[in-house]
């Protein structure tokens, strides 16, 4: 069997083409979707990040701004900027990039995010509002591996679901969306002994530890579905996944590239969540400014 690879790249166009035209409606009714983005330090892959979240906003008529401070910067400044961002109304999303410099508190950080800007979905609410079924904001890129899956007509019901990788980020969130389509989840971790028992039961097998070949031929069922959530840059420069890709693809059913997987939808995943905000914030406001007009008229 070679699978069939599950193209990010094409995912994301199709969402983001769909989502361009409720960018359009919000902006016919005078709302441009606003994003910030908040950036301590200069992590270098932090900086790329940033960079593809703010050029895909700029491609989707979505308003983004950075905010950067130096990795010395005091953490009350960023509190600051936070709070004026929370009371900005042209602000509809606010993601601080992950991860901060060791002396930040990054807890303090995500929960002063208002609730109705977290686009990230980090902060505690969101993160409890996941874990009772109803979110505010799905984290970007579990949200982007559930929407994959949903493109490429893959049933997630009762599927046997591994995620490999307990993050706050992937692991935990993917974990919990899943469960909420009724899939049978297992997570397994960095302490898992003999995580093949576990992954060869995977029907739909999601890997995000940060570390090649983690998942190698033997691990996988055939005909499983693999997601590979990792992005490594090997010695030589090359870009691989946690997977075993070449290997793997021969036996899986559906596979992910990296890159050219994942990555791409968790940026349009943001987007989606930008715009979503603007559409509720929109909601709230336009109602109480039409019941202005007919008082006035
Ligand atoms: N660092 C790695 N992934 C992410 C992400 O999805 N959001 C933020 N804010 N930081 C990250």
């Amino acid at each position: 069997m070679t699978a069939k690879i599950i193209d990010g790249n094409e995912i994301a166009k199709r969402v983001r083409a769909e989502w361009k035209h409720r960018v359009d409606a919000l902006q016919a009714r005078g709302v441009q979707p606003g994003l910030a983005v908040v950036i301590v330090g200069d992590n270098p892959a932090s900086q790329v990040y940033v960079r593809h979240k703010t050029k895909a906003c700029a491609d989707m008529g979505i308003h983004s701004e950075k905010h950067e401070f130096p990795a010395d910067a005091p953490e009350q400044k960023v509190l600051d900027t936070i709070a004026r961002l929370n009371a900005n109304p042209a602000i509809h999303g606010i993601l601080v990039q992950l991860p901060l410099p060791a002396h930040f508190e990054s807890r303090r950080l995500l929960e002063a995010i208002a609730v109705e800007k977290d686009v990230d979905g980090f902060n505690l609410y969101n993160v409890g509002a996941l874990v009772a079924g109803d979110t505010v904001f799905p984290p970007c890129t579990p949200f982007g591996v559930q929407c994959m899956l949903e493109y490429s007509n893959i049933p997630i019901s009762g599927q046997n679901v591994v995620v490999v990788g307990a993050s706050n980020i992937v692991g935990k969130p993917m974990a919990m969306m899943l469960m909420k389509k009724d899939a049978t989840v297992c997570i397994t971790h960095i302490k898992t002994r003999d995580l093949a028992q576990f992954t060869i039961l995977a029907d739909i097998l999601v890997v995000a530890v940060g570390k090649p070949n983690v998942i190698t031929a033997p691990m996988v069922k055939t005909g499983a579905v693999v997601i590979d959530v990792g992005i490594n840059r090997l010695p030589d420069g090359r870009l691989v996944g946690d997977v075993d890709f070449e290997a793997v693809r021969e036996k899986a059913s559906y596979i992910t590239p990296v890159p050219g997987g994942v990555g791409p939808m968790t940026v349009t995943m943001l987007l989606v969540n930008t715009i979503q905000s603007a559409e509720r914030f929109a909601a709230i406001q336009m109602p109480a400014a039409s019941k202005v007009a007919a008082a006035a008229g």
